[in-house]
């Protein structure tokens, strides 16, 4: 398992709800945690590791202790109305920054890794990063959220690594597009509804 990069399609899949959460389900978020200490990252949702999975997991303290690991599972988010304008990053698009509006405060259903329901309202930094990965169970990406001037900004960049992702599809033997989607299909068929 490992991290994708833009424009990986995978990224662009939209999750469909978890049915089950079985022993190999919690490898793979072990795994996920695993990958994301690794990148320095805060969170990671299931498609950045080419997963259909509806599911993302955070931790968001200095001390990457396991107490503050939190999986989200199926979440279902209303945004607040008060807006907030924060530089965010992606481990999928690592070395690009930029500012993106967001509400400041949400509210967040899921079930954790026991199948357990939560409901929290959140704010700050945890409410933009459950929207962040939120976004990513649904194909968003945080460049998509961008203004136009900030869109500008990082067009080159994005350029990079859509030329950097062809040259990896030639030379690493990445499958197209379709094969990929079957795979992710074929997943789906036995975990999600
Ligand atoms: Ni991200």
């Amino acid at each position: 398992m490992k991290i994708v990069e833009y424009p990986h399609p995978t990224l662009r899949h939209q999750s469909k709800p978890l049915k089950k959460i079985d022993a190999d389900l919690r490898r793979t978020v072990a795994e996920m945690f695993h990958l994301m200490y690794e990148a320095e990252g805060i969170g990671l949702a299931a498609n950045q590791v080419d997963l259909p999975y509806r599911l993302f997991v955070l931790n968001l303290s200095e001390e990457r202790t396991q107490e503050d690991e939190m999986v989200f599972i199926n979440p279902v988010i209303s945004r607040g109305k008060e807006p907030d304008e924060k530089e965010e990053g992606c481990l999928s698009i690592p070395g690009v920054y930029a500012s993106v509006r967001r509400p400041t405060s949400i509210h967040v259903s899921a079930l954790d890794l026991r199948g357990h329901p939560i409901e929290a309202d959140c704010r700050g930094l945890l409410a933009r990063a459950i929207q962040h990965e939120t976004d990513h169970l649904d194909g968003i990406l945080f460049i998509d959220r961008l203004v136009e001037t900030t869109q500008k900004e990082v067009q080159d960049d994005l350029d990079r690594f859509k030329r950097k992702f062809q040259q990896d599809r030639e030379e690493k033997n990445i499958p197209p597009d379709d094969t990929i989607l079957r795979r992710l299909e074929e997943i789906e068929s036995t975990y999600c509804r």
